[in-house]
Parts: structure tokens; sequence; C-alpha cells
């Protein structure tokens, strides 16, 4: 018997986002399938629809047409939504959006917290991966005062903590110097995830992704 393909972790059919209704569409018939351990790059003007696009993929924005497959699924419930952003973590275009708790690590802790960890679990797990990531002295920073570049990484362990199958990552290196640059992209190249990474690093790009999807 030959085997069955899998269905894509993550898909659009159809899509049709908008966010201004006396502006074009910003996504028009869009398709796209993104398939376990896929790691594609998301590129692209500025204000083409990347950040739109990640957006919608976990359920932020919603669609006018088309539908949100998660494993073969629609997304369809609040239910489904809250399956989706088990499964998907979205590293936000601008940390500010990502950070609210007092202190960096109860900002890490908020998401293995939020899946049920215990808090001695969650503290462990969130202090490992910013240890990962060389970040272990902002543990106690408080998230406001950090610099881009700290934000920016800290968001990125707010979501790498939570394991998630698929990361959708949002301009990941705006901001950073050479060395965290590169710690980033050892990171990401260590983590086994599927990916899907707007950006206009394009080394960066090239370094971690097989294909790219352009917009705009
Ligand atoms: N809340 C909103 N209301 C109306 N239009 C919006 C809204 N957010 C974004 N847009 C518009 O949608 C388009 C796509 O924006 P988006 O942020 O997705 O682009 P982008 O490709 O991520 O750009 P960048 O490279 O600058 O991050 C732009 O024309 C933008 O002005
Ligand atoms: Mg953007």
């Amino acid at each position: 018997m030959p085997q069955e393909t899998p269905p894509p972790l993550l898909a659009l059919r159809e899509a049709l986002v908008t966010l201004d209704p006396s502006a074009p569409p910003i996504l028009e018939d869009f398709h796209l399938s993104l398939h376990s351990e896929e790691r594609v790059g998301l590129v692209g003007p500025v204000g083409s629809g990347k950040t739109t696009l990640l957006l919608t993929l976990i359920g932020l924005l919603p669609l006018r047409h088309g539908s949100l497959f998660h494993q073969g699924c629609p997304v369809r419930t609040k239910a489904d939504l809250a399956a989706l952003r088990r499964g998907v973590g979205l590293v936000f275009q601008n940390p500010d959006d990502q950070l609210f708790s007092p202190t960096v690590l109860d900002d890490v802790a908020f998401g293995p917290l939020n899946l049920g960890r215990s808090s001695a679990e969650a503290r462990a797990e969130s202090l490992a991966t910013l240890a990962q990531l060389n970040l272990s002295h902002l543990a106690q920073r408080q998230p406001h005062s950090l610099s881009g570049g700290q934000k920016r990484l800290v968001s990125l362990a707010t979501v790498l903590v939570m394991r998630p199958q698929v990361l959708l990552l949002d301009e990941p290196t705006n901001d950073l110097d050479v060395r965290s640059r590169d710690m980033v992209l050892h990171a990401l190249t260590a983590s086994p995830r599927t990916m899907l990474i707007a950006s206009h690093d394009m080394d960066l790009l090239h370094a971690l992704t097989t294909r790219r999807i352009t917009l705009g």
C-alpha cells in the first residue's frame, strides 16, 4: 500500500485578508502550505503583507474568504484556535507586543505555566532557554527597561521555551548586533521546529531556509 502524504502542519486556501476596506486586499486568493520540518523564508518589500500573513496564520486576523488549516483540519471553533495557538508560536515584529510581565523571567515562564507546567518546571525551562540565548543576566530585569535588541532576544525566548511545532518569526534579527544575530541563527539552526521566517536579512534566510515565499 502506498503511504499517504501527511497534510501540511499549517495551510491557507483561497485566503482573502483586508484590513482597510477602502484599500486593495493585502492577501487575495492566497495559498500556502507549510509541511513538517520545512524552513521557509517570507520575503517582500516593506508593506507587502508579511506581518499580516503571519498574524493570519495564528488566527489573530480574520479571513474574509478562504480557510486556515492546522494539521489538515480547518480552524473554525475556539477549541481549534486554542489547539492552533498551542502548536504554533509567533515571535512578533514589535517585541513590545510580546512582553508584558514585571520581569523577563516571568515573561518567559508565562507560556509554560499556561501549558500547565508547575512553577518549578516553568522556572527551570525558562532559565534554560534564557541561558541558551545568553540572556541569563537579564532574568530579573523589567522587560520595558531593555534595549531593542535585548527585547527581541527575550521575545524569541518566550516562544522557544514553549517548543511549538511551528515557529513563525517576524524579522527575528532586526536591531541585533553581529554577535546576537549569530546567536539567533545558531539557536534557530539547532531547533528542529518547522519555521516560516519573515525577514529582509537575506544571509539569514540563505543560511536557514530551503525555499521562499515572495509577497508584493
Ligand atoms: N491595522 C491596519 N489597518 C489598516 N491597514 C493596515 C493595518 N496594519 C497594516 N496595514 C497595511 O497592510 C499592509 C501590509 O502591512 P504589513 O505590516 O503586513 O507589511 P510587511 O510586509 O510586514 O511590512 P514590513 O516589511 O514593513 O514589516 C500595509 O500597506 C499596511 O499599511
Ligand atoms: Mg512586517
